[in-house]
């Protein structure tokens, strides 16, 4: 049988490879990355890679994100199939011909979208710089805000802005019910609520801290709480262990049958998905150099706007 630790190691060292992951994925590949992280440092880790290979173990937009970044740079996604709701719901066409009604709009966009809506947006945002970059814009900017409707709802909520939002959301965090929170509250009223704002309103208006997934994470290392209510992906709960394994983590579940929230995308890499994505150096990402031309200036424009604020 293979020991896929051991030959990832192997192929790592041979070559030259980076191995980055997003925090929801498994534990096992966590753990053999050579960095785990949010969409921001992770495009950050992305941009300043020195690794012949990159080798993405997150969902397509986050390697075709890496490989706008490094486009003379092999980039792998173990499994092509690893795509995300948010993405899904924005096709370019459409958004396009949203987008030419209000010619007096700037478009921000969620990382959580397509090369092809990064190709129609002024500057791309994650979770974890958003409300900051929003906010570097004169309040009288119209913004269109597109895909994640969640996250731009919080977003106006808490700038007073009113961008205009696009009807997308994440099915992970926008399937969680406060029927379901509520009663993890009730049973553990000592645990602190920890919320990613793809969840809709109602999630957010019971949660005590909101944030991205490395906000949460350190969010729960500082807390003197020991334990917190998790309205998140299952994956984040892993670094959340190892970071203070004296405190308790429950994951705000899904519906009756598992105490979990699993995103199917994130979950579909494998550690023998992996392994054998190094070993044969497919899937690959292409993209046109028109492509990653047009789609990179927005990426780079949040680059630079996050090293301005110091988020990154
Ligand atoms: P962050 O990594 O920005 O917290 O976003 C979470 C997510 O859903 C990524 O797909
Ligand atoms: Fe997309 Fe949601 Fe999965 Fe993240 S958790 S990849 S936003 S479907």
């Amino acid at each position: 049988m293979t020991n896929y630790i051991q030959e990832i190691e192997k192929l790592k060292k041979e070559k030259n490879a980076i191995i980055l992951a997003h925090y929801y994925q498994i534990p096992e590949i966590q753990d053999i990355a050579d960095y785990v992280g949010d969409s921001l440092g992770l495009a950050q880790a992305a941009a300043e890679t020195k690794a012949d290979l990159i080798v993405f173990a997150g969902v397509h937009f986050m390697a075709e994100t890496a490989k706008i970044l490094n486009p003379n740079k092999k980039v792998l996604l173990p499994d092509l199939e690893a795509g995300c709701s948010l993405a899904a719901s924005c096709p370019p066409e459409d958004f396009s011909k949203f987008r030419a009604k209000y010619p007096d709009h700037i478009v921000l966009s969620y990382i959580n979208c397509t090369a092809g809506i990064k190709e129609l947006s002024d500057v791309i945002v994650t979770s974890g710089n958003a409300v900051q970059i929003v906010e570097s814009f004169p309040k009288e900017q119209k913004i269109i805000f597109a895909p994640d409707k969640n996250l731009g709802g919080y977003i106006n909520q808490i700038t007073g802005r009113n961008m205009l939002l696009w009807d997308g959301t994440c099915e992970v965090h926008d399937q969680l019910t406060t029927e379901a929170l509520i009663l993890l509250k009730k049973s553990n009223p000592d645990a602190e609520v920890v919320a990613h704002p793809e969840c809709d309103g109602p999630i957010l208006a019971l949660a005590d801290m909101i944030g991205s997934t490395s906000a949460m994470l350190k969010y729960t290392q500082k807390s003197t709480s020991k334990k917190f209510i998790v309205a998140s992906e299952t994956g984040i709960l892993h670094q959340m262990k190892l970071n203070s394994p004296e405190k308790e983590f429950l994951v705000v579940p899904k519906d009756e049958t598992c105490s979990c929230n699993d995103c199917p995308y994130m979950k579909l890499n494998t550690m023998e998905k992996l392994y054998l994505a190094m070993k044969n150096e497919v899937p690959r990402i292409e993209l046109s150099d028109e492509v990653i031309e047009r789609a990179k200036r927005p990426i780079i424009k949040m680059l630079d706007i996050s090293k301005q604020l110091n988020l990154i």
